[in-house]
């Protein structure tokens, strides 16, 4: 079958990958435009598979190999990456092809391993290693927790193309294989989105992968991830790194995102009083009611902001479950140099805030002033002291500035 077909990226190398156009939960991250998973095929002198596809896409890879090359002609392939969205159809792929060697780093080879429990020898490389398959050159550099310990990337010196798993990737389904041919907005967004919930916990290792990438004497002309489009342009892949460089430094950004959520909507007008306090002292606010907001988005958000503040009704003696929610999330993802607060309506019991300020001092967000706790209704002067909250944390982002 070849009804799909392979695109040319190089003279030898080709995309072989799948578009998932309905992909919309990505273990709780919300793909608004699908995905794509990335597979190159490189047709040197022996040609070799970098890495496969999730599970479910095995014939759509399959016949874009075989739109330029039996597949069973595939010498070798290497696995940047053990996840199942790259090898979910790995052993399937394996006993169709019956490649001469399989590739991954030392950690990949346990990790795949333990997924598949399959008997095929896997041959680790290591850190800084440098291989020829035939007419092919690689150097293999290790990038452990971007974002797995398995994780790898696989330059290909012979293109400069540098295979970089789910580095640099974005979750775009897209039939435009280079970012440059894409609506720029939405690579922007979908860039900042995959960044924000998937690399964001590890940004001390991306920082030092981005700082040896240049010590590494690659001539990179192209970026190919595992997901959206590949970087081709000087300008493109010079505005990859830099965004990456300065998200993983997390600087003092000055903007405030509100997430609440209400039962009667005291916790509501409450965050709407200390965003008009955020406003009228000129710093950029964003209300994000959890009714209405997904997670994924959330930390996008603020992935560029400096402040956090969290509203929510003491329901049970608990926070509302959207806060639990999304306080968890956001605090696996670890986003630094934040301030921010606590504050909620209760009836007889504040208990919902107290849990909710624990989980931001377990994240540690720098808390300013107290919990603003209002038993059932606000008064005119508890909006008051909302107001003012919003107009200290707004001076405080100033100060830090
Ligand atoms: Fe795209 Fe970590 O898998």
């Amino acid at each position: 079958m070849t009804t799909f077909k392979a695109v040319k990226i190089t003279d030898q190398v080709y995309w072989v990958g799948a578009i998932d156009w309905k992909l919309r939960n990505f273990h709780g991250y919300n793909t608004t435009r699908g995905t794509t998973y990335n597979a190159y095929l490189i047709l040197g002198k022996e040609p070799i598979l970098i890495d496969t596809v999730k599970k479910p896409f095995l014939n759509e890879m399959l016949s874009r190999i075989q739109s330029v090359i039996d597949p069973a002609k595939i010498k070798y392939i290497i696995s940047n990456h053990s996840e199942m969205d790259h090898s979910g159809c790995l052993p399937a792929v394996i006993d169709k092809i019956k490649p001469e060697k399989i590739f991954a780093s030392h950690m990949g080879m346990h990790a795949l391993q333990a997924h598949f429990h399959f008997e095929n020898e896997i041959t680790d490389i290591h850190d800084g290693q440098k291989i020829q398959l035939g007419d092919a050159n690689f150097t293999f550099l290790e990038t452990r927790m971007l974002h797995w310990p398995d994780s790898m990337f696989t330059y290909f010196e012979n293109d400069g193309i540098l295979f970089s798993q789910d580095g640099f990737g974005m979750h775009l389904a897209t039939d435009k294989p280079f970012v440059d041919q894409n609506d720029q907005a939405a690579i922007k967004h979908e860039t900042k989105k995959y960044y924000a919930n998937i690399l964001q916990p590890f940004s001390n290792l991306v920082s030092r992968i981005i700082d040896m990438l240049p010590t590494m004497q690659f001539n990179i002309s192209m970026i190919a991830p595992d997901h959206g489009p590949i970087w081709r342009k000087k300008e493109d892949i010079d505005w990859i790194i830099t965004n990456w460089k300065n998200w993983a430094k997390s600087d003092y950004f000055q903007k405030v995102i509100i997430i609440y959520d209400t039962m009667w909507e005291s916790t509501a007008q409450m965050a709407h009083a200390i965003a008009e306090g955020v406003t009228a002292a000129n710093i950029p606010v964003k209300i994000m009611p959890l009714s209405k907001s997904h997670r994924s988005d959330i930390a996008t958000e603020i992935l560029e902001a400096g402040a956090l503040l969290v509203g929510t009704p003491t329901i049970n003696q608990q926070m509302f479950p959207t806060l639990a929610d999304v306080l968890s999330y956001l605090k696996g993802l670890k986003p630094q140099k934040l301030i921010g607060q606590v504050f909620g309506s209760y009836g007889w019991s504040a208990s919902g805030t107290k849990l909710a300020q624990q989980i931001l001092q377990d994240m540690k967000v720098n808390l300013l002033d107290e919990a603003i706790e209002i038993r059932y209704v606000p008064t005119e002067d508890d909006l008051k002291q909302c107001f003012e909250l919003g107009q200290h944390i707004a001076k405080e982002l100033k100060n830090r500035s």
